[in-house]
Parts: structure tokens; C-alpha cells; sequence
């Protein structure tokens, strides 16, 4: 059964390490706006210089960027890849937009699992964030550290990295959009009857326990 679903919360929820244990263990496919618009400042494209200032910010990018860039990834994808929508979307012209994406593409909207975690948590968690420079597999100074310090548990390589919109200011401004942005959306869903929330306080496997039961695998 091909499933669409997106995972929701605030700056430092938890979305990218569940997407990824869930690409990783069930083969879904992750599409993280945050990581496509990484990628397209490292490599300097349009998008990339266009985009780079405002994250710097830990502002919006346009919904046109966004929006635009889930539907060639949609496209890149076969119709029956089940996918995981990571910070996508964002605002209510996104929720509005991906609609019609996955309407466009034979697809529905299954699920909506809102990732519910105290605010205080969440500058700890983003301040102490790293990743590996070479595959991205992520990591974090206290909750997930690699096994065998300094070397990434997936790839073996020793060079790790930090976001530079990681630091305490600007992440007070992603929350901040997130309050004002993002979380009115989610009436849109719970109007469906989609929404489950979890418990984003618990350990990483406790939260994946609970995603997994929603999904039913
Ligand atoms: P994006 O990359 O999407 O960042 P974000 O939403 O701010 O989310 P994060 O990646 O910071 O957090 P996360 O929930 O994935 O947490 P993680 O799993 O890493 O966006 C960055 C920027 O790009 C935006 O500010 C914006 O400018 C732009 N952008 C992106 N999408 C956009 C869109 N749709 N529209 C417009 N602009 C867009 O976990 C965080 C840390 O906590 C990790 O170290 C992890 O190990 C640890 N951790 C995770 N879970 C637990 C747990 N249960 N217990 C303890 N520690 C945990």
C-alpha cells in the first residue's frame, strides 16, 4: 500500500530523525524541503542564492520555491513510492498547493502525525545537533551520540557539521514562524480526520514505536 504522510511540529521535533528511521527501515522516501534547500545553497543555484539569506534568518522561503520543488521530487519518484513530507508544508498556501500535488499525481494525503514537544526542549536539542559532513546521518551531543566517538555510525567517515541556522536567535525565529504559520494549518487536517499527535518528549525509539503503530507496520 503506497502512504503519504507528513510529519509536523516545531524547529527541532523530531521530523528529520523519524523520517529518516522510517526511509531506513521501511523504505519510504523522505522529502525534506529544509534538506532540498541545503543542497541547492551548497551546490549555488538560483534557488540556492535565493534562498541561503532567508534561512540564515530562520524566516520562510517562498511558497512558490517549496511547492515547486515537492512536485519535481514527486515527479522523479515512482506513483507507488510511499513518501514522507519533512517541514513541507509550512504555510496554508503550501497545505493548499500540495493538495492539488498529490491530486495531480493519483496520490491522497493519509496521514498528518503531529510531533508534540516543549518548547524549552526544543532550543537544546537544535544547539546541540550535528550531522555527518559525508552522508548526513544526524547526531546530537547528549541524546545521540555515534557509537564510537568521532566516527559516523553509517558511513564511517570522521568529518561531522553543524547548520549555521542552528544557534539560539535563530531558532527563536523558526519557532516563532512555526507558531504563526505553520501550526494554524493543522485544523485543515484535523478537519479530515487525519491528524494523530505523539509524544515527541520520549526517546527516539519510543517516538518511532508510536509513528509505527499510526502507520500500522
Ligand atoms: P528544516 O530543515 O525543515 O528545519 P526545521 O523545521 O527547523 O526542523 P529541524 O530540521 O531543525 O528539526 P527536526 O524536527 O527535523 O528535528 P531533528 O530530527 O533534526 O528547515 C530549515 C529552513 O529551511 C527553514 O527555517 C526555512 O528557512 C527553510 N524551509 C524548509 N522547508 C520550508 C518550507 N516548507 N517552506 C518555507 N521554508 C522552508 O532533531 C533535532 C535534534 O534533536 C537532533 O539532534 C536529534 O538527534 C534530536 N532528537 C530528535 N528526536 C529526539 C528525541 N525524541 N529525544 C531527544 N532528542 C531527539
Amino acid at each position: 500500500m503506497t502512504l503519504n504522510i507528513i510529519l509536523l511540529g516545531p524547529p527541532g521535533a523530531g521530523k528529520g530523525t523519524q523520517a529518516s528511521r522510517l526511509e531506513s527501515e521501511h523504505g519510504m522516501v523522505q522529502l525534506s524541503t529544509g534538506d532540498m534547500l541545503r543542497a541547492a545553497v551548497k551546490a549555488g543555484t538560483p534557488i540556492g542564492l535565493q534562498a541561503k539569506a532567508v534561512m540564515d534568518a530562520g524566516e520562510l522561503v517562498s511558497d512558490e520555491i517549496v511547492s515547486g520543488l515537492i512536485g519535481e521530487r514527486l515527479d522523479a519518484l515512482g506513483g507507488d513510492t510511499s513518501v514522507i513530507f519533512d517541514g513541507y508544508p509550512r504555510t496554508a498556501a503550501q497545505a493548499d498547493a500540495l493538495d492539488t500535488i498529490l491530486a495531480d499525481r493519483g496520490r491522497k494525503l493519509d496521514h498528518v502525525i503531529e510531533l508534540v514537544v516543549e518548547e524549552d526542549a526544543l532550543v537544546d536539542r537544535i544547539t546541540g545537533r550535528f550531522s555527518c559532513a559525508k552522508c548526513g546521518a544526524g547526531y546530537h551531543d547528549r541524546y545521540k551520540l555515534p557509537k564510537v566517538e568521532g566516527t559516523c555510525d553509517v558511513c564511517g567517515s570522521h568529518e561531522f557539521k553543524r547548520r549555521p541556522d542552528d544557534n539560539e536567535e535563530t531558532v527563536r525565529t523558526r519557532m516563532a514562524e512555526y507558531r504563526a504559520k505553520t501550526a494554524p494549518i493543522l485544523p485543515i487536517y484535523e478537519a479530515r480526520g487525519i491528524v494523530s499527535k505523539v509524544d515527541g518528549m520520549a526517546d527516539i525509539d519510543h517516538v518511532n514505536d508510536a509513528i509505527e503503530a499510526i502507520l500500522g507496520s
